[in-house]
């Protein structure tokens, strides 16, 4: 199998020197150790990597934990409890839906569209959204591997477009606007009564936008595949509480992580798994070398959800630590639950998953069929 075939292989490779520079000139740090040291250290790696705006990803220091103040409830667990009830019939709904004995996808098919139910669902965003969402989708998907900063730029200012167009009615509607989180967001006020700028507002939508679509797509091939080539572990989860699913989630895709990277910039000298390097020099974290680190996990493909959860950072660590994750960990538990009580997965014969290619990782392709059980 080649780099091309499972990227994994060519992170696992990585690992085995401290540091490397990517084709950009940036520095990659893959080992479990050097990743943890760069993400809990936001005073020496500042996350301020990008021209635009990114709310909370882009900011720093007090600032950074301002926005996190604000923003972190909204993932709180008594929100994901009552948020419960509507995944959990959208997942269903999906499923029922999906063709019995017969191939489908498990990432376009599947994954793409519920992301976007899910999400939309969550944040209070009408149906009729959904194809241009998941259009949007495949668009930010091909643009971010062209590597065209311009078709980047172009598919990133279709999307505030399409959040401005929903902000705008709920500002507009005042105390007559429609309950959901979306307006929530809108009415927030800052410590000095300020209601939210809209660039703000963009920004956030944007990250946990960017942040769910993308990922629980990709997140739902890589469970999907696992089920399907662990069929005993389909009949052991069936009976399975919410944690127990929950873990084993985490334990598939800390094995097959599909969000890869992210970046930090230096913020002056400093050692770098022995290199030293200046300021501003830029530093790429991978999460899925660093989740797959023999010196951590033994055998990186060995499952075993209880004793790998420490230390598995599918997540990430640190204080930018994904904020998201109670409801990316509920969006995949209903679905693999409503999965798993439709039937058994099994994978498509004659039909190869095709992995995805970075910089993203787990499948683009997951051809499978739901027989009865
Ligand atoms: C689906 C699976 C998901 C995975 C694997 C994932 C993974 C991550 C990781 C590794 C980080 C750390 C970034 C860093 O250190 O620079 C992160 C941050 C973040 N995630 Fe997620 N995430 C997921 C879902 C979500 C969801 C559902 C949302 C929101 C709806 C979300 C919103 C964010 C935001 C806003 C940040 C930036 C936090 C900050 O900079 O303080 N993510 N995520």
């Amino acid at each position: 199998m080649s780099f091309v075939d499972d990227p994994r292989q060519g992170y696992d490779r990585l690992r085995s020197q401290p540091l490397s520079q990517d084709e950009r000139g940036q520095w990659v740090v893959c080992r479990h150790a050097d990743v943890v040291g760069v993400a809990t250290s936001p005073g020496v790696y500042s996350s301020a990597v990008s021209r635009f705006l990114q709310v909370p990803n882009g900011l720093d220091g007090p600032t950074h934990a301002h926005a996190r103040a604000i923003l972190d409830p909204f993932f709180a667990p008594e929100r994901m409890a009552a948020l419960e009830p509507l995944l959990d019939g959208v997942a269903r709904a999906l499923v029922g839906g999906l063709p019995r004995g017969e191939a489908f996808d498990a990432v376009g098919e599947l994954g793409a569209r519920y992301a976007v139910r899910a999400q939309s669902a969550w944040l209070g965003w009408p149906a009729v959204l959904e194809e241009r969402l998941l259009t949007w989708m495949a668009d930010n998907h091909a643009a971010s591997r062209s590597g065209d900063l311009d078709q980047t730029a172009a598919v990133a200012e279709r999307f505030d477009a399409l959040i401005n167009g929903i902000i705008a009615p709920r500002r507009q509607a005042g105390d007559d606007a429609a309950a959901d989180v979306t307006t929530e967001l809108v009415r927030i006020r800052d410590a000095d009564g300020a209601l939210l700028p809209d660039d703000v507002l963009v920004s956030v939508l944007r990250n946990w936008t960017g942040g769910d679509l993308g990922s629980i797509a990709l997140c739902v091939g890589v469970v999907a595949h696992w089920l399907a080539t662990h069929p005993d572990l389909q009949v052991e989860l069936r009976d399975a509480p919410d944690a127990g699913l929950a873990a084993a989630i985490d334990e598939m895709l800390r094995i097959d992580d599909p969000f890869v990277s992210n970046r930090r910039v230096t913020t002056g000298t400093v050692e770098l798994a022995g290199v030293t390097l200046d300021g501003g020099e830029r530093v790429v974290i991978n999460w899925t070398a660093a989740n797959r680190d023999p010196l951590v996990f033994g055998d990186p493909n060995t499952f075993a959800p209880v004793r790998h959860a420490a230390k598995n950072i599918v997540y990430g660590i640190g204080p930018h630590v994904c904020p998201g994750r109670p409801l990316a960990t509920l969006e995949l538990v209903v679905l693999v639950r409503a999965l798993l009580t439709a039937g058994r997965l099994e994978l498509a014969p004659n039909r190869v998953p095709e992995r995805e290619e970075p910089p993203v990782g787990g499948f683009q392709l997951v051809p499978v069929i739901l027989n009865p059980s």
